[in-house]
């Protein structure tokens, strides 16, 4: 990486917020205290998209295709009076002192979580106990930060930072948070317009030096007004695209994909490289990417300067996964990544109880499920970075409880909806007698 004089200052402060992460030099170590149980005690907002930008294109993503039959979902099995039970028992136990943070820096890794503003201020002493850096929902995300009026007015992508985003950018830049930019450039939550003659989606396309032009000034700006807004010593890494690779390995033919052509990543990543500070990595992202590592490894590799100079710093895997899913294919894509060179971060983890077609209900036995899997997942990745055959730098989990979680009715993450602790929480935190394990 390049360019542009390094905010020592600022750049400190966020490496002193994250002064135990020391990636890949870490041992496993399983020993997590534990501490009275202050966990917030109610439910949560349902999660609400909370963009008010004006664009237009849905925001479902992509993040199962090819398996996405929901057809089995009527065939629900009943939770038990004894399932109950037990979760009101795991619930009661009391939480790991430190937090997720204080067990995820044993092993070099940061720990995130995702927020959105149903979330944030309302469970900010829940975010700052346990987490150190946040990555915002939707509130970054191409339609929340494209101004349709003034795009049209300029003649030019012309960005615009919702509040809600500005609001959570001071609240982590107040609490010495740090922040993974998400997301410049995706097929998905991005207005369709920008990709047309006038910005008018009733004209053609517009030609590839148009569409080049327009990213590079999309991409400066977002980076030109985080500087300027005062946010750059906090954002230590952005997910520049997201998604363009299909799970056949192929290239997703996106609307960039149309106007610009197949080297469309490479720009995007070559401007990003251009206007990001030195101190904030720069990522692809995906998902369901322990199916097409090879392709991502060569596009990676594709990403480089006339001179040889990598353009990309990091690998984001978003880990949207499952209990039924193997570990084994995971751990195998995560050492395959590792051999890149490059930083390997897991981005946006939940792990569903059950599969995409079949989602299983919370019972004791699919909640001590989930609770191993977690064990047993963040366990192999502390011995992978010890070991240095994987070099994970960070795991964000994608919400704060099941609440307020995308797949809410799958239960993917570490709280439940009353933000007590499942099976879950212990497997990550390593706490094996309470992960679910029969002993
Ligand atoms: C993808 C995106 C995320 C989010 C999730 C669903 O993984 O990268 O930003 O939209 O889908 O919440």
């Amino acid at each position: 990486m390049k360019k542009g004089l390094l905010k020592l200052v600022s750049v400190f402060m966020f490496i002193m917020a994250m002064t135990l992460v020391t990636a890949c030099s870490k041992s496993v170590d399983n020993s997590a205290k534990n501490v009275n149980n202050d966990a917030v005690n109610e439910t949560v907002d349902e999660n609400a998209a909370g963009s008010d930008a004006d664009a237009v294109v849905s925001p479902e993503t992509d993040a199962d295709s090819g398996s996405s039959d929901n057809s089995n979902e009527s065939k629900e099995p009943e939770v038990t009076e004894a399932a109950k039970q037990e979760e009101v028992k795991v619930g009661k136990l009391p939480l790991v002192e430190g937090g997720v943070k204080g067990v995820f820096e044993k092993f070099g890794m940061i720990a995130g979580v995702c927020i959105n503003p149903n979330v944030i201020p309302k469970y900010s002493d829940h975010v700052i106990q346990n987490y150190t850096s946040v990555t915002m929902e939707n509130e970054m995300k191409p339609d929340a930060i494209i101004s349709k009026s003034k795009s049209v007015e300029a003649n030019d992508i012309v960005v615009a930072f919702p509040q809600n985003a500005l609001n959570m950018l001071e609240w982590a830049k107040t609490n010495g948070i740090g922040v993974r930019g998400h997301t410049i450039i995706w097929h998905s939550q991005t207005p369709q317009w920008i990709f047309y003659e006038g910005f008018d989606t009733s004209k053609p396309l517009v030609d590839r030096d148009t569409m080049l032009k327009r990213m590079e000034s999309y991409i400066k700006q977002v980076f030109e007004q985080l500087d300027t807004l005062g946010y750059f010593d906090i954002i230590y890494a952005y997910d520049v695209v997201n998604e363009a690779i299909e799970d056949n390995g192929s290239l997703r033919n996106s609307l960039w994909k149309q106007t610009i052509g197949d080297d469309y990543l490479w720009y995007a990543f070559y401007y990003a490289d251009k206007y990001a500070p030195e101190s904030c990595k720069l990522f692809y992202n995906d998902y369901n990417e322990q199916f097409k590592t090879n392709a991502i490894i060569k596009m990676a590799q594709s990403l480089v300067t006339e001179d040889g100079r990598s353009l990309i710093d990091g690998i984001g895997c978003q880990g949207h996964l499952y209990t039924k899913d193997s570990i084994d294919a995971y751990i195998t894509m995560l050492e395959a990544f590792n051999s890149l060179g490059l930083d390997v971060a897991i981005t946006e983890l939940d792990v569903s109880l059950g599969t995409w077609p079949n989602k299983l209900l919370p019972t004791k036995e699919n909640l001590q499920e989930q609770g191993r899997w977690y064990y047993e997942f963040i366990n192999r990745i502390a011995e992978g970075n010890a070991a240095g055959t994987t070099c994970v730098s960070g795991i964000t989990l994608w919400g704060l409880s099941d609440g307020n979680s995308w797949r809410s009715d799958r239960s993917p993450l570490l709280f439940d909806r009353m933000f007590l602790p499942k099976n879950a929480y212990f497997g990550a935190l390593q706490v094996r007698e309470y992960a679910g394990f029969d002993e």
